[in-house]
C-alpha cells in the first residue's frame, strides 16, 4: 500500500480511468488504482496493457504498472489517500433513464474510507446536479460525516476510446466544485497531471458541459442525416455540397447509420428525461425529434439496400449482403448502441440473406453477435457502414 497522503485514488481502471491513472503517474503523482476486476489489476501491475486499442497507454503502463502506478482491487488499500476520482459507468435502462446501480456501489464503498477534509472528483457523464446531489448524499450516508467535512468536485471525462492519452494531454479539461473551496482544492490537485485546465463556476456547469457536447453532436448529426436524404431525393451530390458549406460558420455534420456507443445516444436522454419529470415536454422537442432522426437511420439504409438488391438479377432472397461493419464506430471493438449491427438485425428480421464481417473482429467474434459471417468479397452486395458505401459484386460501388 502507498503510504503517502499525496497519492490520489482512482476508482475505476476502465477505458476512462486507466488512461487517467496512467497520464497522472507520468506526470509524476502517485496513483493508487482500485477496481473491483482483479485480473485487470494484477495486469496492470506487471505493466501489461489490458486496453492494446489505445495508442501511447502501453509504454505508459510498462513504466508505471506496479511503480507509481499500483492497482488493487480493494478500497482498504486507498485509504490513505486523500484525494478520490470517481470514474465507474453510469448505464440507462431500457426507457433511457440513468441505472446508477454500480455508480452507487463504488460510492458508498469509497464512503466507508472518507475522511474529513478529503477530496472527491466524479469523472463520469452525470445529468447535470448529481454530484451535489446523489453522491453527496451517498458518501454522507456510507461515511458517517457531514456534508461539509469532504471537498467534493466534478471535472468530465471528454476522451475518445484510441485517443485517450492525447486527449488527455491536449484537450481543454474543465472542473467545477460544489462550492468554492472544492473547486479551488481539485484544481490544484488536476494542476498536476492535466496542463489544459479549466475552473468553471460550479459542478452543475460542469456536467452540462459534458452533455450539452454530447447534444450537440447527437442534434448535428440528425441534420446531416436529413440534408443527405433530402440531398438525395433531389438529386443533389451531398458530399460536394457540404465541401463547399462549410466554412467558420457552418460545419454540417457527417451522415452515418444512426449514432452508437455510451455516449452521444445516451446524454441527450438525461436531459429529455429531466424535461420530462418537471413536465416541460416544449424544452426538448429537437433533442428528442434527433434521437428518433438518428435512430431511424437503419430504416432509410435497408430500404437503400433492399432497392439494389432488387437490380441485381436473382431472387430477393438469395442476394447474399454483407454488412461490413458492425461495431458501433471504426476503429473500436465495442457494440453498445451500435446501428450497424442493430441494421444487420433488421435486414435478417426481414428474411434476407444476411452475413457480416468486420476489419477488427473475427469470424467467431461477428458470429457471437447472432450473426453469419462471409468474406466481402464472396457477397453479392456489400454494405460499409462507415464510407456508407454499396458496391455490386464486380461491379460498381455507390454513395
Ligand atoms: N470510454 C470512453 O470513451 C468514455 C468517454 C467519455 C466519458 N466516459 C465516462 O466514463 C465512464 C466510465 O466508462 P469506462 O469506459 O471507463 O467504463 P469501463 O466499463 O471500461 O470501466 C469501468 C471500470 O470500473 C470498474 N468498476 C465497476 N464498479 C466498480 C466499483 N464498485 N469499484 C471499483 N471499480 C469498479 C470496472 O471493473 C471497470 O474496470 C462512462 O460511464 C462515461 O461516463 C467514458
Amino acid at each position: 500500500m502507498i503510504k503517502s497522503p499525496d497519492a490520489i485514488a482512482i476508482i475505476g481502471l476502465g477505458n476512462a480511468g486507466l488512461p487517467l491513472a496512467a497520464v497522472a503517474a507520468d506526470s509524476g503523482v502517485k496513483v493508487i488504482g482500485v477496481d473491483l476486476n482483479e485480473e485487470r489489476c494484477v495486469r496492470i501491475n506487471q505493466g501489461i496493457n489490458p486496453i492494446p486499442e489505445e495508442k501511447g497507454l502501453e509504454e505508459l503502463i510498462m513504466l508505471h504498472g506496479g511503480k507509481s502506478l499500483l492497482a488493487t482491487p480493494r478500497f482498504e488499500d486507498a485509504k490513505n489517500c486523500s484525494t478520490f476520482i470517481v470514474i465507474v459507468p453510469l448505464f440507462v435502462d431500457e426507457s433511457y433513464s440513468p441505472d446508477f446501480t454500480v455508480m452507487e456501489r463504488a460510492v458508498r464503498s469509497l464512503g466507508r474510507i472518507l475522511k474529513k477534509g478529503d477530496l472527491v472528483v466524479l469523472e463520469t457523464t452525470f445529468p447535470p446536479g448529481t454530484t451535489d446531489t446523489k453522491i453527496r448524499a451517498w458518501l454522507c450516508e456510507s461515511s458517517g460525516l457531514e456534508p461539509s467535512d469532504f471537498f467534493l468536485a466534478y471535472s468530465p471525462e471528454r476522451i475518445m476510446t484510441g485517443y485517450s492519452i492525447s486527449r488527455l494531454r491536449e484537450f481543454p479539461k474543465v472542473l467545477g466544485g460544489t462550492d468554492e473551496e472544492s473547486g479551488f482544492r481539485a484544481f490544484q490537485v488536476y494542476s498536476k497531471f492535466i496542463s489544459n485546465l479549466h475552473l468553471v463556476s460550479s459542478a452543475k456547469v460542469a456536467e452540462m458541459i459534458k452533455v450539452m457536447e454530447g447534444c450537440y453532436r447527437d442534434v448535428n448529426i440528425a441534420l446531416a442525416n436529413e440534408l443527405y436524404k433530402i440531398c438525395e431525393e433531389m438529386g443533389v451530390d451531398f458530399f460536394e455540397a457540404r465541401e463547399n458549406a462549410n466554412h467558420q460558420f457552418c460545419h454540417i455534420h457527417l451522415p452515418s447509420t444512426g449514432v452508437g456507443g455510451h455516449c452521444i445516444p445516451v446524454y441527450p436522454w438525461f436531459l429529455i428525461k429531466e424535461m420530462e419529470r418537471r413536465e416541460e415536454f416544449s424544452r426538448c422537442r429537437l433533442l428528442r425529434t434527433s434521437r428518433e432522426v438518428n435512430d431511424e437511420m437503419i430504416l432509410y439504409w435497408a430500404e437503400k439496400i433492399i432497392l439494389e438488391c432488387m437490380k441485381l438479377d436473382k431472387p430477393l432472397s438469395m442476394v447474399k449482403i454483407c454488412i461490413k461493419g458492425i461495431t458501433f464506430r471504426e476503429g473500436v471493438k465495442e457494440f453498445y448502441h451500435s446501428r450497424n449491427l442493430a441494421l444487420a438485425r433488421l435486414l435478417s428480421e426481414k428474411g434476407l440473406d444476411v452475413y457480416a464481417a468486420d476489419p477488427l473482429l473475427s469470424e467467431d467474434m461477428v458470429k457471437s453477435k447472432g450473426l453469419r459471417y462471409i468474406r466481402p468479397e464472396e457477397a453479392d452486395l456489400i454494405f460499409d457502414p462507415f464510407e456508407l458505401r454499396l458496391t455490386v459484386a464486380g461491379g460498381d460501388s455507390t454513395r
